[in-house]
């Protein structure tokens, strides 16, 4: 494990373990790459990305939190919450010889100077723990230390790499009512096969506490997503005109992705009382399509 100076001058921690390598950004406590020893890279990261403080990466894992898409009554609030766009610090990096744990946290200290802290002004601790291994685990545990309640929204917004969107299905979410983005407030009735791809795809799927299944068809490889403390699952693809009108977005990058989203948004936001604390936690174990 070594602390490194990363894309844009921005600090990242390289991980070379016995079972994967990883890289985490301290920007946004982004995981931008996971791989297994012997796997290609799971993880997407566009080439057109930002490395700068205040703008998200694009790819990896970037954390949406406290708020996923816009804030409510706050027009001016920077999309997804200011965690994606702040510095945690680096609290502890452990090798067990096997697996690789790093933790990183965040409190309302280190995201005062954040676009969006005074939209969201409570005292909180957010500690997520990434631990790195044949399998992924990332747990975000955040604390209310205010003194009255408080109120999040918060998503592991993982881009997955796969060969080609086109051919990938995601197992898992049969049968669940999903919030379509794209079409309207009202929920949409659930579908009996795997959601496939052909043409952009944004979709909440609320109570939903189980895990999902990205099949890469054409690279005959699986992620499997196991999932605890979690309750909606976002699925999203650009497409291609969406991708075109994103400056941090390769215009053809759009097939070599699909983002599976662990997490807890809208009806199934978090509410703590004050000195109570909430863990999300999303697992990632790659596997042959069977
Ligand atoms: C997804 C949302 O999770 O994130 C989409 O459902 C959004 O609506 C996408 O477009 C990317 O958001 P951003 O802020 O990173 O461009």
């Amino acid at each position: 494990v070594r602390l490194t100076t990363g894309q844009g001058g921005l600090p990242v921690v390289q991980v070379d373990g016995a079972t994967a390598a990883a890289e985490v950004y301290l920007h946004g406590a982004t995981v931008t790459r996971w791989a297994p020893t012997g796997a290609d890279d799971a993880l997407w990261v566009s080439g057109s990305s930002h490395f700068t403080a205040g703008k998200p990466i694009r790819g990896g894992v970037p954390i949406c939190f406290p708020w996923f898409g816009a804030l409510d009554d706050h027009p001016d609030a920077p999309a997804h919450g200011f965690a994606r766009l702040t510095s945690w610090q680096l609290a502890g990096a452990q090798d067990d010889g096997e697996h690789v744990t790093l933790t990183l946290s965040l409190t309302d200290a280190d995201v005062a100077a954040s676009p969006g802290a005074a939209d969201w002004p409570h005292r909180f601790e957010a500690v997520y723990t990434v631990v790195v291994g044949a399998r992924l685990s990332l747990s975000l545990t955040v604390t209310n230390h205010d003194d009255a309640p408080f109120t999040f929204e918060e998503a592991l917004h993982t881009y997955f790499a796969v060969q080609d969107v086109r051919t990938t299905e995601v197992a898992g979410l049969e049968g669940h009512a999903f919030l379509d983005r794209l079409a309207g407030p009202g929920p949409v009735p659930g579908e009996d096969a795997p959601v496939r791809f052909d043409g952009e795809t944004d979709r909440i799927y609320l109570g939903v506490g189980s895990g999902a299944a990205v099949h890469d068809l054409a690279a005959g490889r699986s992620v499997v997503i196991a999932k605890r403390g979690s309750d909606a699952t976002v699925v999203w693809n650009p497409w291609i005109d969406k991708a075109a009108a994103m400056a941090d977005f390769g215009d053809d990058e759009w097939t070599g992705m699909v983002c599976v989203e662990v997490c807890n948004v809208r009806d199934t936001a978090v509410s703590l009382a004050p000195g109570a604390s909430h863990t999300m936690t999303a697992m990632y174990q790659l596997s042959p399509t069977g």
